[in-house]
């Protein structure tokens, strides 16, 4: 059978860093309640004049590069962004022109921090029916801009980013031995819109809006709802949680990440944690995370991967992944 093989990785920070500290000079927050309520100690932010297909590109860049492709080989490229440099065209199609990528399928996916493992499983669609050749996923965010910097609740705990993964067609066995996604498992829960949602949109007030959150009541729902998919993406691999080399999760909050290791039984010490330094990026913090394990060396080829996310949906999901 053709699974979907992640053949290479990037990611891609921009350089203006925030720290905490730098936060409390105009909102009424400090360090030490960021960093014992979320683990987040800095964030960066996009340039005025960075986009967010610019950010994309770079971290698209890096990982053609590590796959050693080049962007005439690709054909298929799904962006997963909730930060879009325009309401259209879609962020793919304009890093298929800054990339010159040829002529190919081009689109977003749109399901807030869940879109990287939205995207994946999209993507598997075209890659594993012989339909792509060389696919781009990408996670890009530019978070910041939905802040609105007078909520301490929300504006401390964003920042943004791009992480990308080249995936390829590769000849598998149908077993949990094969290289590639191995299983999925996605979730949406539209009633529980009002408790993470962006109060503007194209259709209704014409605004771009600002990021509104219950933080309480989305941490209750993460550490629960992530655990179920987490648990069925292993199931549709044919694995146990357990077998997992790299616990991979959307970077929200280190209270969430340690409560759902804690809750799958799995050693804080398989967890990568990239949220200290990154801070939520949404969408792009699964892919960056993986990018930063691979180029600190634990992350190495052939090991088994979960990654999860929750976000804004609510949308959730989870994916088991052999490098
Ligand atoms: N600095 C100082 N105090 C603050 C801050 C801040 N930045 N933010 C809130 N507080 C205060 C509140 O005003 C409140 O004060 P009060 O008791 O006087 O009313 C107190 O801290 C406690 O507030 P809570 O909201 O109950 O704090 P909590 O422990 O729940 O932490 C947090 C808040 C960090 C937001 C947490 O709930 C969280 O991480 N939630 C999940 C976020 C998440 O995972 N989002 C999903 C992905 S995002 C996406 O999809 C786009």
């Amino acid at each position: 059978m053709i699974r979907s093989v992640i053949t290479g990785v990037g990611g891609y920070l921009p350089d203006e860093i925030l720290t905490n500290a730098d936060l409390a000079r105009f909102v009424d927050t400090s360090d030490e309640w960021i960093q014992e309520r979320t683990g987040i100690r800095q964030r960066h932010r996009a340039a005025p004049d960075q986009a967010v297909s610019d950010l994309a590109v770079e971290a698209a860049r890096r990982a053609l590069e590590a796959a050693g492709r080049t962007p005439a080989d690709v054909d298929l490229i799904i962006v997963a962004t909730t930060t879009p440099d325009l309401t259209f065209p879609a962020v793919a199609a304009i890093a298929q022109r800054k990339l010159g990528c040829p002529v190919g399928i081009a689109f977003d996916v749109q399901a807030v921090c869940s879109g990287f493992v939205y995207a994946l499983s999209t993507a598997d669609g075209f890659v594993a029916r012989g339909r792509a050749k060389c696919a781009l996923v990408i996670g890009a965010e530019t978070m910041t801009r939905l802040m609105d910097w007078s909520d301490r609740g929300t504006c401390v705990l964003f920042g943004d980013g791009a992480g990308a993964v080249v995936v390829e067609p590769g000849a598998g066995r149908g077993d949990a031995s094969d290289r590639g996604l191995l299983g999925w498992a996605l979730r949406a829960d539209g009633t529980k819109q009002d408790l993470l949602y962006v109060d503007g949109g194209v259709s209704t007030n014409g605004q771009i809006g600002h990021l509104r959150m219950q933080g309480n009541q989305v941490f209750k729902h993460a550490v629960i709802n992530i655990s179920e998919a987490v648990t069925a993406a292993a199931l549709d691999a044919g694995i146990e949680v357990s077998d997992v080399d790299w616990f991979i999760p959307h970077q929200a909050n280190q209270r969430i990440l340690n409560g759902v290791a804690s809750r799958l039984g799995l050693d804080e010490s398989k967890v990568i944690s990239t949220v200290a330094e990154h801070a939520n990026t949404s969408a792009a913090s699964i892919p960056l995370a993986l990018a930063q394990g691979i180029a600190d060396g634990r992350i190495r080829p052939g090991q088994l991967l979960l990654m999860e996310a929750m976000g804004g949906g609510l949308t959730w999901g989870a994916c088991t992944v052999r490098l």
